[in-house]
């Protein structure tokens, strides 16, 4: 396949792209530069003189070179490349890219969570896999992990969830994520992470290659057809290698050998022309059975067995292009589940709503302000058209007097589709008839019967890779009460695994859920714990 195949998205970028050889050095306004080596003195032996602009504006330049990280999610790889849509779906969707033949480009940064923007790449955590499509009718992003569930079901905990995970405020220790008390602490008052954390013991949370992994939405979102007739749909990406994991001694003496071992791997191979691809499948389930599981398809911790579902292959996503540049693509990316195309729209999954918020939100603070959707790198390929004006670091420049609706004024002045007979994105017309509460469905309430089925679903070499994962994380404890309240939902889970862990730890699992535990499941559902009434 050829080197750098460009498409309008990488045109787009190309135009961006200084070339600064051969050319002379100058300051940020063009002024060409005699000395780069002494700044400017009073005599041999200075004082240095606070009048050589030269220096001035090479030292602020460097001084403000750092951007705040990524709040999670901070350590990440990303790479160009393509969607080709290979499947007629549009009896569920209208989504112009995932029309039959259709060829859409898009960068995808893949991550670790909790790790600095420095941290190693084989820590056991979870990936993010996160897609940006430039359609025609705009960008489309696909925030997801290389695992299909959550550790919370609401939005409310997640910055509780990060604050457990991240290193102590006291003293910015233990950089591991998984390895540390308030980790532990935090996972075993909360019965809803056992089905996400049993997936962060196994293998799935060490991958041999960000070649060789799956990715997912998560989420259930809905496919909207032309008709306005909502699917319910959950998105799996499939890699072409397969799914590979390295084992836990591996990772360690790879992470010691080479902290970008990931990363280094995705830029060679893309380098040679090894282009890495995955297939796009969707489980596709009509609205009228949305209640018809023995699991809510809103609760973010539960997978849709693709025994119940199948997968259908819907594409291919190619990677065939690295950044040119690492901050300006891979870093000032700003990927937000909240961005969808007509064809798409959320789910009521309470975690997803809380998300729609939350990356916009922190892409202006992080990219500096409101105007970061003119980076390069983040610029739809239909371009913008709004009244919104002004702002730090703002780059378009607006034509005409008028940046307000309605007006008469305006000439060539943006209309929304309605006005103009097209069609644009509307949200589908769900209806909604409820009270406004603050609460759970007790649909959420069954915390251990999909962890018990990813534990089963294991062989026996990776079930022990699983008991040696909660050993070894679990040994770092210094609480024995957080030991014993993780061994108590281990028991829940599967008798043979608590017994086991807890006899590496020197601990009999209680038979019980510690009351702890109870008491803060309790504040959602007030019945806990609630056996699933269907198997
Ligand atoms: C990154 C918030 C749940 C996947 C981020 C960022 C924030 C955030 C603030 C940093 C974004 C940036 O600086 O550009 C949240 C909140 C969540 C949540 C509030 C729950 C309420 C999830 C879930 C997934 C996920 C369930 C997986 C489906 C990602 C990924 C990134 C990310 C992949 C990295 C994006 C990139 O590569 O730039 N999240 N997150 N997050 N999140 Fe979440």
């Amino acid at each position: 396949m050829k080197k750098n195949p460009s498409n309008n998205k990488t045109k787009q970028i190309d135009n961006h792209l200084i070339d600064n050889s051969d050319k002379l050095l100058t300051t940020n306004d063009g002024v060409a530069i005699h000395d780069n080596n002494n700044t400017l003195k009073a005599g041999e032996r200075g004082p240095s003189l606070l009048e050589d602009f030269v220096m001035l504006d090479k030292m602020a330049h460097f001084d403000r070179e750092r951007i705040p990280e990524r709040v999670v999610h901070a350590r990440g790889s990303g790479a160009h490349g393509i969607f080709e849509a290979t499947e007629d779906i549009s009896q569920y969707t209208k989504a112009g890219f995932l029309k039959k033949g259709t060829i859409t480009p898009l960068f995808l940064r893949f991550s670790t969570v909790a790790g600095f923007k420095g941290s190693t790449d084989l820590a056991r955590d979870v990936r993010g896999f996160s897609v940006k499509f430039y359609t025609e009718e705009g960008n489309y992003d696909l925030v997801g992990n290389n695992i299909p569930v959550f550790f919370i079901q609401d939005a409310m905990n997640f910055p509780d969830l990060v604050h457990a995970v991240k290193p102590e405020p006291n003293n910015e220790m233990p950089q591991a994520a998984s390895a540390h008390d308030t980790f532990w602490d935090f996972i075993s008052l909360m019965p809803e992470a056992a089905h996400m954390v049993m997936w962060t013991m196994s293998d799935r949370a060490i991958p041999r290659s960000l070649r060789m992994m799956e990715g997912f939405g998560v989420h259930t979102f809905k496919f909207i057809n032309e008709e306005g007739k909502a699917t319910f749909v959950k998105f799996h990406w499939k890699p072409k290698l397969g799914v590979h994991q390295v084992a836990w001694q591996e990772a360690q003496k790879i992470s010691g050998y080479d902290a970008d071992f990931h990363r280094r791997d995705l830029w060679e191979n893309i380098d040679k022309g090894n282009f890495p691809q995955w297939d796009l499948g969707v489980q596709l389930i009509p609205e009228e059975d949305e209640l018809k599981f023995s699991f809510d398809i809103l609760d973010p911790t539960k997978i849709v067995p693709e025994e119940l579902i199948p997968v259908k292959i819907i594409g291919t996503m190619t990677l065939n292009r690295n950044p040119e540049n690492f901050f300006a693509e891979t870093e000032q990316i700003a990927f937000d589940p909240g961005r969808l195309v007509p064809g798409i729209d959320f789910s009521n999954d309470p975690l997803l709503q809380g998300r729609v918020f939350s990356y916009a939100d922190t892409q202006n603070y992080r990219l500096g302000g409101p105007n970061f959707h003119e980076l390069p790198i983040n610029k739809s390929v239909n371009g913008k058209h709004n009244n919104q004006k002004d702002g730090f670091g703002r780059m378009d420049i607006l034509k005409g007097n008028v940046s307000y609706f309605p007006n008469s004024l305006g000439n060539g002045c943006p209309y929304h589709a309605m006005l103009r007979g097209e069609k644009g994105f509307e949200s589908h017309s769900e209806k909604i008839d409820a009270k406004k509460i603050r609460g759970r469905s007790t649909s959420f309430a069954d915390h251990f019967t999909q962890a018990r089925l990813f534990f089963n679903s294991q062989t026996e070499a990776e079930q022990n890779h699983i008991i040696s994962a909660y050993s070894f994380e679990l040994s770092k404890v210094k609480s024995e009460d957080v030991r014993r309240r993780e061994l108590a939902i281990l028991n829940q889970i599967d008798k043979k695994l608590a017994q086991k862990v807890g006899a590496n730890l020197g601990l009999t699992p209680p038979a019980q859920l510690d009351s702890l535990t109870i008491q803060f499941a309790k504040n959602n559902h007030p019945e806990y714990p609630i056996q699933p009434n269907k198997p």
